[in-house]
């Protein structure tokens, strides 16, 4: 059964959180002056198990969700995270993928792979360790993600995509770098404004580098020309090199707002629903798994909400939006 929301968005992809905590500190994800040694994160009676993730991704299945991408945090901190891949992989039909800062899968893709997991996005946000140090905050080498790209194309989790946020002043001359060297390796490189997500980040519009730019600087030295989207409500507008060479995507949410055909609703690692991105507020579904409530009830909410839903946030970004006390990126995931 497809479920409508109030502008008409089925709801097809279940983004699912299982940790909201990181071995990074990324400076625009969880700045080290709000993520420190005294922040409080989940105790782990209060974060979901993976039968309760397992049970919940049914019911979402059932409403016509066709993807499901674990994301934290960082998943691969959660212990015995594979574990989970061999239980979401049982459900038929699905595309399981996961967002990972790629640090853990120089010893986890293989495992990964042969537990059902499809597919990897990894985020890099340069090849200089000077500037991807200073973004990730804790020291990590650029190495040792290229290491676990190879890691994810050598266990065959394919195609490989990388994630690059861009921040003016801090990574733009990474650009190009990043995408000579990709289209070399032949991984698909794709491009984030750099988003007012959460409220810790200290966002300023001036600080997003926009889509139209980054294309711009590339096209000067590699020609693109556009390519069709894959999918209906594909987050990522697409760009190919005109010679053949593979494609770019750059995620422009800020300047070209794609809150029409948003079909993503996320869950938070302690086992609340949110329907965007930006949301302020989730839904609890813990409680309700912890006190013998049915399938059919948790359908029943699950259909409520999303009946209800009228999010839009990026489309309706002004001024007054931009401090609400909105959820953190790395509670739900990006
Ligand atoms: P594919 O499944 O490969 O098509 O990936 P995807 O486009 O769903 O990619 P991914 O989940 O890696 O999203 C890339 C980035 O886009 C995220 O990390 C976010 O920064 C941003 N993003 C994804 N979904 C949304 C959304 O619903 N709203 C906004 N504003 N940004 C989003
Ligand atoms: N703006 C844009 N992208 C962000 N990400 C995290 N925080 C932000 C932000 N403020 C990206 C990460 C990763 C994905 C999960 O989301 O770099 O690729
Ligand atoms: Fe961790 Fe990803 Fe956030 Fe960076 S962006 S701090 S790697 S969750
Ligand atoms: Fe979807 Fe909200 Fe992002 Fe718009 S801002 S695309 S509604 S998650």
């Amino acid at each position: 059964m497809t479920l409508l929301d109030t502008l008409n968005r089925p709801l097809r992809d279940l983004r699912i959180s299982v940790t909201d905590r990181c071995n990074f500190r990324c400076v625009y994800c969880m700045p080290k002056e709000v993520f420190g040694p005294n922040y409080q994160f989940l105790n782990r009676d209060k974060v979901l198990t993976f039968e309760e993730i397992t049970r919940l991704a049914r019911v979402f299945t059932s409403f016509g969700v066709k993807k499901i991408r674990l994301t934290g945090g960082e998943p691969l901190v959660r212990k015995d995270f594979p574990d989970l891949i061999a239980m979401l992989s049982q459900i038929p039909d699905l595309d399981l993928t996961m967002t990972t800062n790629g640090s853990l899968l120089p010893r986890f893709a293989e495992q990964l792979k042969k537990a059902g997991l499809k597919r990897v996005t990894i985020s890099l946000d340069s090849l200089d360790n000077k500037i991807f140090k200073s973004m990730n905050d804790v020291d990590f080498p650029v190495e040792k993600v290229i290491e676990g790209m190879d890691a994810a194309k050598a266990a065959g989790l394919e195609p490989i995509k990388v994630n690059m946020v861009v921040k003016r002043g801090v990574n733009e001359e990474s650009i190009l770098p990043m995408a000579r060297f990709f289209r070399e390796k032949g991984f698909i490189l794709r491009f984030i404004e750099y988003m007012d997500v959460g409220h810790t980040n200290g966002w300023r519009m001036d600080d997003m580098v926009s889509a139209k730019e980054i294309v711009k600087i590339i096209n000067a030295e590699m020609p693109l020309e556009p390519a069709d989207p894959n999918y209906r409500g594909e987050v990522a507008e697409r760009w190919r090199y005109k010679d053949g060479t593979g494609e770019i995507g750059v995620i422009a949410s800020v300047t070209q707002a794609f809150c029409r055909d948003c079909n993503r609703a996320r869950l938070s690692a302690e086992g609340s629903l949110y329907t965007c991105l930006f949301a302020v507020k989730g839904h609890d579904f813990r409680d309700m798994l912890r006190s013998n409530a049915s399938d059919e009830e948790i359908a029943a909410k699950i259909e409520n909400i999303w009946g209800k839903r009228a999010d839009r946030y990026s489309e309706i970004r002004s001024e007054n939006t931009i401090p609400l006390p909105k959820v953190e990126m790395s509670h739900i995931g990006g």
